[in-house]
């Protein structure tokens, strides 16, 4: 089998859960890296075996060597640096969020059906192994009809700082970085329905607290606390056309007890659960059921679930094969995003 020389692009804080899973892919070759900080890169390129180092991305998608790229760029760049990579001819891993607007997602599909070629968005989330499994009972029809999912990732004190609460380059705080995770798992699980209306709410009460002592929390490579003009907390009502419904909560920061991450799905014929742990309830014999399912981990397998995904990009290369991710759900995604954020502006509910 063939091998495909990939180049990464932005090598902060996740590239690791790329770098790494590339490296252990034996039809993939780290041929290239590239940040806008040289040290950055020329570290990351001597601790992974890259052979060309860049600091102007433009220049590493004219090296005729590579087949794809992952971009692991702050928000802002996603879209412009996709457009130009599938536009020389690249396949494209692009990093969660697909980017910051509906127009901006909207061009990428565009590039992508005008290239020719693939663009898997890294919503990790679909890659562990138990979203996999579930999935697949979902599929056989054990849920049923699912018609009512809700999820909460509250951090009562994360935000990470930098470029993370920079608006301009991340297009919003924790319901664009955090919220995109739980908000695509659960369409996923659902069966990916037709979006109909978006109400939601935003607050910016307690800022980035980061006069708070004695707790460590996770701070971007370039830990800034100055600015931060990003939304504190989110939630929001998501109505889908055939009826269902999903209700999400996410915090950067919140005067909770603690931090928590709860993803539930139900259906008409069972339900299941994904974080903090995967089980499933049901009905036999007029007895509810609460089922555990025995796999390596109860609950979400962070470095499995990277090297599936890199495995399946590097496969979708190889074979022609569509990602299970592919651009069009990047859009639906980010349509809701935007819609959240334009219902609270403007106090009302949104359809779309
Ligand atoms: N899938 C996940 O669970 C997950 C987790 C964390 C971050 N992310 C996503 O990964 C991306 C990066 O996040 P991070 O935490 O690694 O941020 P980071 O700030 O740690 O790293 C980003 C890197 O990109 C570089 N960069 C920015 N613009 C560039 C450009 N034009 N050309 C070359 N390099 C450029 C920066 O210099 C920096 O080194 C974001 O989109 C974020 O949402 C995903």
């Amino acid at each position: 089998m063939k091998t495909v020389n990939i180049g990464i692009i932005g090598l902060g804080s996740i590239s690791e859960y790329h770098l790494k899973p590339y490296g252990n892919n034996p039809h993939a070759n780290i041929y290239a890296v590239c940040d806008l900080n040289e040290e950055r890169a020329k570290t990351a390129a001597a601790l992974y075996g890259a052979e060309k180092v860049y600091t102007d991305y433009r220049e590493l998608l004219a090296d005729e060597q590579i087949d794809g790229v992952s971009i692991c760029t702050w928000n802002n760049t996603h879209a412009e640096i996709s457009i130009a990579a599938l536009n020389a001819g690249k396949h494209v891993l692009v990093e969660k969020p697909l980017c910051r607007t509906t127009e901006e997602a909207v061009k990428i599909q565009e590039a992508v059906e005008a290239s020719g070629k693939l663009l898997q968005v890294g919503f990790v989330r679909r890659y562990d192994p138990n979203a996999q499994m579930l999935r697949a009972f979902a599929d056989a029809g054990e849920f049923g009809e699912i018609y009512y999912a809700k999820a909460s990732s509250i951090r009562r004190l994360g935000n990470p700082g930098g470029w993370f609460s920079d608006i301009e380059r991340s297009g919003g705080g924790p319901l664009i970085d955090i919220g995109v995770h739980v908000i695509d798992l659960c369409w996923y699980m659902m069966g990916r329905p037709k979006v109909k209306s978006v109400t939601g709410n935003t607050y910016r009460k307690l800022g980035n607290r980061a006069n708070i002592q004695n707790l460590s929390r996770y701070q971007a490579a370039d830990y800034d606390a100055k600015k931060n003009d990003v939304e504190d907390l989110a939630n929001a009502l998501i109505r889908f056309e055939n009826g269902a419904s999903l209700m999400i909560e996410v915090s950067f920061t919140l005067h909770a007890s603690k931090n928590e991450s709860t993803v539930k799905l139900y259906g008409d014929k069972g339900g299941f659960e994904i974080d903090p742990e995967v089980m499933m309830t049901t009905e036999k014999n007029n007895t509810i059921l609460n089922v555990h399912p025995q796999t390596d981990s109860a609950g979400f397998q962070f470095e499995k679930a990277f090297q599936n995904e890199i495995d399946h990009f590097v496969d979708c290369i190889l074979t022609g094969n569509q990602p299970i991710s592919p651009v069009e759900d990047g859009v639906e995604i980010m349509k809701i995003l935007n819609a959240v954020y334009e219902s609270a502006a403007q106090g009302k509910e949104i359809y779309l």
